[in-house]
């Protein structure tokens, strides 16, 4: 029994798989379309709505600071999440990664956790989708019916659950239903629905920080660090590092882009170039927008749901133009962050049920388009129910829990399988090993401790209902343990 839960696939197998391409999934995605996939995946709730809050209540202008400190983390996770993705370039990612390294019930384990952080990402985003729409729609003088504007069920301080008195949020469910429709459409039309918004989003974010130049009043950068308030993470140095450990959700998304490595034309070349150089893309605009930011508005009065539009409002009416531009922008971004997220939703399931630990439905790729059709309505079936439902708190604390706990998982698999397997073919090495891995790790833990208990009580309930789905499905439908 023991020996089966640990059973641990082969890699070589993986490999001439995925060189067969026996899976039916096209290869696809160029080079650079690996980078604005992961730009697409990355760019979103977390520089148009967080940055601006983050900088008024734990950092101000040193936020950016933050966001290097935070860059550095990502990027050490990156350069293992890139060692694996050219080394095993197949759908599922880590679940994938794991399967070799660790054994099954703990590659499932792992699987399980990526559900639940695609699922809760793709989700709180598209809830952030419908702030930024409704705000847009009630800008142009056009309301919304209130029934289905909002979240049906709320989470209150106290513990608990009550109905908001809304139906559901109706915005939220119809931007999964259009995603999910590009997505069934393949792979290549999804890329280049995502080329489309990234040009959008980058565009806008540069228009800002271009003319939000001239507007900048240096004498908002001063203090530059704000002194603490005499309370851990308000301000100071402790500010800093409390803001990195906010900001990081705004880097997440790099990660979704390896369970695309099977649909990649070269993966072993294209996948650490398209985690890296989108991560370093998306940390240089981060930084500087947070730049201008807190120089055209004080950092005090960051705290709103859409500090950039406030910003070029404040600019007066030289920039007025330039708002709906940006509200555009935002709404665009967030759909390619929904894009990428269910794209890595979907690959997750169909990678476990190809494995037999889910129903075989799962794995069912659509003959022409080249999609796992099954997997992604799943998917975007209960991205929509959850996105409907619930308000955007109670979702993105669920997201940050999960990443960081498979980046850390990902960042000490690379050692164990330096040493396991120290003779792989590694076409993308991460270096100074077992440092900078074991260093990722350390990070990310830290980042963990520090979240709050009704995260990790969410968490350990998720993965109890992850382990009684193995051990009542998985464990006997799974194909390696019935192939011996
Ligand atoms: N990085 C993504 C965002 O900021 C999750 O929306």
């Amino acid at each position: 029994m023991i020996e089966r839960l640990f059973k641990k696939k082969d890699i070589s197998a993986i490999l001439s798989e995925s060189t067969e391409n026996i899976s039916g999934l096209k290869r696809n995605l160029s080079s650079a379309n690996l980078i604005t996939l992961g730009i697409g995946a990355i760019v979103g709730t977390g520089i148009f709505v967080i940055t601006g809050q983050a900088a008024a209540m734990y950092a101000g202008p040193a936020l950016t600071i933050s966001f290097l400190i935070s860059a550095i983390g990502c990027v050490l996770a990156g350069l293992c999440y890139a060692e694996y993705a050219a080394m095993i370039p197949v759908s599922g990612g880590v679940y994938s990664y794991s399967y070799t390294t660790m054994g099954e019930m703990l590659a499932w384990f792992v699987g399980w956790i990526l559900v639940l952080e695609y699922l809760f990402a793709c989700s709180s985003v598209a809830v952030g989708w419908s702030g930024y729409m409704l705000s847009l729609l009630d800008g142009w003088g056009i309301a919304f019916p209130k029934q289905i504007s909002g979240a049906t069920f709320d989470h209150l301080v106290d513990g608990s659950w009550v109905w908001t008195g809304k139906i559901i949020n109706f915005p939220a469910v119809f931007i999964v239903g259009v995603v999910s429709s590009f997505l069934l459409g393949g792979i290549k039309q999804s890329a280049l629905v995502n080329n489309i918004i990234v040009v959008i989003k980058v565009s806008v974010i540069l228009l800002f920080i271009g003319f939000g130049l001239s507007y900048i009043d240096t004498s908002n950068w001063t203090p530059y660090i704000p002194e603490n308030t005499g309370e851990y993470g308000h301000f100071g140095w402790t500010g800093i590092l409390r803001g990195a450990a906010v900001v990081f959700y705004a880097y997440l998304g790099f990660d979704a882009l390896s369970t695309a490595a099977g649909e990649a034309k070269n993966p072993q070349r294209d996948m650490p170039k398209g985690i890296l150089i989108s991560l370093l893309i998306c940390a240089l605009l981060y930084i500087a927008v947070t730049l201008v930011l807190t120089g055209m508005v004080n950092y005090t009065e960051l705290n709103v749901d859409a500090p950039i539009a406030l910003a070029i409002d404040r600019a007066g009416s030289g920039l007025a133009w330039l708002s709906p531009f940006i509200k555009l922008g935002a709404i665009a971004g967030l759909s390619s962050v929904i894009l990428v997220m269910m794209l890595g939703q979907s690959r997750i399931y169909y990678s476990i049920s190809k494995d037999g630990l889910l129903p075989k439905v799962f794995s069912k790729v659509h003959s022409k388009h080249g999609v796992p059709q099954n997997a992604t309505i799943f998917a975007s079936v209960i991205t929509a129910i959850i996105a409907g439902l619930f308000p955007l708190h109670v979702l993105s604390e669920l997201v940050s829990i999960g990443t960081l706990m498979a980046f850390t998982i990902v960042c000490i698999s690379i050692v164990i399988l330096r040493r396991t397997q120290p003779d792989l073919n590694r076409p993308f090495k991460t270096p100074f090993v077992p440092f900078i891995p074991l260093l990722g790790a350390a990070i990310c833990i830290i980042q963990m401790l520090s979240l709050p208990w009704s995260t990790w009580q969410r968490l350990i309930g998720w993965s109890i209902l992850g382990f009684i789905i193995y051990f009542t499905y998985g464990i006997k439908h799974s194909k390696l343990n019935n192939k011996q």
